[in-house]
């Protein structure tokens, strides 16, 4: 088993109140007892901003990081009913920040505010999760690396500071879907966001590559013969402890 970082992010999505806590004690018991701990892991729980600052100051471990899931697109404070900047969500103590999930996207998000988002989220020294991924249409219409490169293009510039930028591959089609792609795309898939992302800014190394869509604990094996996944955005499976810790046991089986 490679000994290479491995990323396990939990996108809780709409979910989760002050209660909902006791799921990442639950994880953080097993972790810090685990075997799997003379792996190189990053935990990270993306959750509501609701949820952000009680979560932060409860876990004292640093063996889990806390992060949010989208932002505003204007750094400070303004006259943005309803709005949380980036700066807001660094001060209420998360230090990543999921941008582009394919559900703001839906929404309106296009790759001009994320890439403003994106920006803003680094000046404020957070870790951005950017996610890209194909819906089931550009895929069946052979489109699946041009859409790649336009997101990345879209919303990536060469002056950011790039080490803090992980990128999520997530296919549209496959999230809360229970479909995957099959390993052999995948590998190709990584394979050509790794090799583009270095070339295109020129980075000495390559980046950060996360899978995500349907991740469960059944088919985390696979992916585990895909040495360039550097990890998981793992969204329903998240929000139950045992299927998480499951997933991590199972990746390592
Ligand atoms: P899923 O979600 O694991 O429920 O498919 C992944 C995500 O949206 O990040």
């Amino acid at each position: 088993m490679t000994n290479k970082l491995k990323y396990f992010v939990g996108n809780w999505k709409m979910f989760g109140d002050f209660k909902s806590i006791k799921i990442i004690y639950k994880i953080l018991n097993f972790y810090k007892k685990s075997k799997f701990r003379r792996f190189k892991n990053k935990i990270i729980f993306c959750v509501p901003n609701t949820l952000i600052y009680l979560f932060k100051k409860k876990l004292k471990s640093k063996l889990i990081y806390i992060g949010g899931q989208n932002c505003y697109h204007k750094e400070e404070y303004g006259p943005y009913t309803g709005a949380v900047s980036p700066a807001m969500i660094k001060r209420a103590g998360a230090e990543y920040l999921i941008l582009g999930h394919s559900e703001n996207r839906l929404e309106g998000d296009t790759n001009l505010l994320i890439e403003k988002k994106i920006k803003l989220a680094l000046k404020q020294k957070i870790k951005v999760i950017f996610c890209i991924g194909e819906t089931l249409k550009e895929k069946n219409k052979g489109k699946k690396f041009y859409v790649l490169k336009k997101q990345i293009n879209g919303s990536i510039k060469k002056n950011l500071n790039l080490k803090n930028i992980i990128i999520a591959y997530e296919p549209v089609w496959s999230i809360g879907t229970s479909k995957i792609p099959n390993a052999n795309d995948l590998k190709k898939t990584f394979v050509f966001i790794k090799n583009y992302f270095k070339k295109k800014f020129r980075t000495q190394k390559h980046p950060v590559v996360l899978y995500g869509g349907s991740v469960n604990h059944k088919n985390i094996s696979m992916f585990s013969f895909i040495p360039e996944i550097d990890g998981f955005l793992i969204g329903g499976a998240s929000q139950s402890s045992k299927k998480f810790i499951d997933i991590i046991k199972n990746y390592y089986k």
